[in-house]
């Protein structure tokens, strides 16, 4: 273990040794060019995609970019995602539009990392079809990026540097934060689990926590530098802890990060309902900074539909859990990810998901048509209904989910509850919007000052999935 720190210590050393060396190299290009270099960062994905962008923003401004939300710039890094094949398309017309600017600016570096780049496939066909693209790597590299870019610099050629897997997590390095007051703390990499449905496994690797004290170390310089809620991530945070050298339970991290002064609020995602242990409700329900907020994918509400999954829990099994969670904390606002459409998903099955639905009564649910990922083992079962009837079902939950929403998101109509103060609606540049501990929204008039600050606020009418709100 101890040689394992030294060594993730010295690469840190040597990432920021070459990012040096291109600070100086950029600086002068751009002293000819008569304006500052710019880049533009495009994700798609999940939180832990943010979060990596986060890191090669980081990277990026270091050495001397600057951020321009145009395509039209000198540095383009799009991180992609492959967890349905929507996402994949979105990449493919996405690289198409920027052949253009290339045309125009030969300088003009483009680099792919994420998910996509992790499937072999994916990658020659980059290769073949996407010749303007210049550095390729994938999720465990993400701190490399810099000496990538020294790479390209130094050769013709596309740069391609793909891990299969990795031990390392290389700790220390800078990042592009995207909001001053809250911040997305990675706890661990990568899931073991394995549902028959998932790419993520296969493209995210093993999974890997990361050290109590580092996690702590990091929240604590997050707070010294304005940060007030973190949002711990990883694929399944409920077995955080459980391959470290000194074992700890992800419960046993939330009430140390718990005694962080100056840090206001917690969050995490993602909770698989296997793991989710009835120390965490206990900690939640005492907690005063962890949020009234538990995402909880349940898939979907048929035992055999979840075994064919490989959830390893049943339709009893997950309404025990939501029953116990709701009894220790009663004003907890529950979200969920739904799959419509699973191979082996019959008529019957949709129903024991709807039944699921009606009895949790969700504040949000994302539903997802299940989409075929290559290698993975759903992808050889037969399919028991055709895509118009899985299409009908995706509608019908919808429309569920969205009026039983509508009616749990108001249940604290009139109340006074604090939020955080987030930025201007988006809507109505005269309104804030600020969050709620049960993560909804609420839109009020106010200053822009107080843009990362907590208010109470009057909620004074709910509107579906927010409320309008006023200043106390
Ligand atoms: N680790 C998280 C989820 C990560 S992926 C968890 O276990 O809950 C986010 C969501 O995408 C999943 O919860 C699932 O609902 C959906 N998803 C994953 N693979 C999919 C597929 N092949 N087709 C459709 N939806 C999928
Ligand atoms: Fe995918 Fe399941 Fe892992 Fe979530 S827990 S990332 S759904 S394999
Ligand atoms: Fe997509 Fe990768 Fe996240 S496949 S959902 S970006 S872990």
């Amino acid at each position: 273990m101890r040689n394992e720190t030294n060594i993730n210590e010295l690469e840190a050393q040597r990432q920021r040794e070459i990012m040096n060396r291109l600070k100086v190299r950029f600086t002068q290009k751009s002293r000819e060019l008569g304006r500052p270099l710019t880049y533009c960062s495009i994700c798609f994905g999940c939180q832990m995609n943010a979060k990596d962008s986060e890191k090669l923003e980081g990277i990026l401004e270091t050495i001397g970019y600057v951020k321009t939300d145009s395509e039209d710039a000198d540095f383009i890094i799009m991180n992609t995602c492959t967890v349905r094949e929507n996402a994949n398309l979105r990449v493919y017309g996405r690289l198409g539009q920027l052949k253009k600017y290339k045309k125009k600016n030969p300088d003009m570096l483009i680099a792919l990392c994420g998910c996509m780049m992790q499937e072999s496939l994916v990658v020659e066909k980059i290769k073949q079809s996407y010749r303007h693209v210049d550095i390729i790597f994938g999720t465990h590299n993400v701190f490399k990026l810099a000496e990538l870019i020294e790479n390209k610099l130094n050769t013709k050629g596309m740069v391609i540097d793909i891990w299969e897997g990795t031990s390392e997590i290389v700790e220390d390095l800078p990042s592009d934060r995207k909001y001053d007051f809250k911040c997305g703390v990675n706890i661990m990499f990568g899931c073991n689990n394995f549902c028959s449905y998932c790419i993520v496994p296969y493209v995210r690797g093993r999974e890997r926590s990361r050290k109590p004290e580092d996690i702590i170390k990091e929240i604590e310089a997050l707070v010294k530098d304005g940060v007030a809620e973190v949002m711990l991530l990883g694929q399944n945070v409920n077995s955080y802890g459980k391959n470290l050298e000194h074992p700890i339970t992800f419960s046993q991290l939330l009430e140390r990060i718990e005694q962080i002064e100056g840090l206001k609020r917690i969050r995490f995602m993602t909770s698989h309902p296997k793991d989710l242990s009835d120390e965490l409700i206990a900690v939640m329900a005492k907690s005063k900074k962890i949020c009234k907020h538990l995402h909880l994918p349940m898939q979907s509400g048929s035992t055999k539909v979840l075994s064919d999954m490989n959830r390893r829990y049943t339709k009893e099994d997950y309404l025990a859990l939501v029953d116990k969670i709701k009894t220790a904390i009663p004003d907890i606002s529950l979200t969920t990810d739904i799959i419509v459409g699973f191979p082996t998903e019959t008529e019957e099955d949709f129903k024991d998901t709807l039944d699921v639905v009606r009895k949790v009564r969700f504040d949000s649910a994302f539903t997802f048509i299940y989409s075929k990922r290559t290698g993975t083992p759903a992808a050889d079962m037969e399919f028991q209904a055709t895509e118009e009837e899985i299409k009908d079902r995706f509608d019908c939950l919808l429309k569920e989910v969205q009026e039983i929403a509508k009616e749990t998101c108001g249940r604290d109509q009139g109340k006074i509850m604090e939020v955080l103060v987030e930025g201007l609606d988006e809507q109505d540049e005269n309104l804030l919007t600020g969050r709620l501990s049960n993560n909804l929204l609420v839109h009020f008039p106010g200053d822009p000052s107080l843009i990362g600050t907590f208010q109470n606020v009057k909620l004074t009418e709910a509107k579906g999935f927010y409320y309008i709100g006023t200043l106390m």
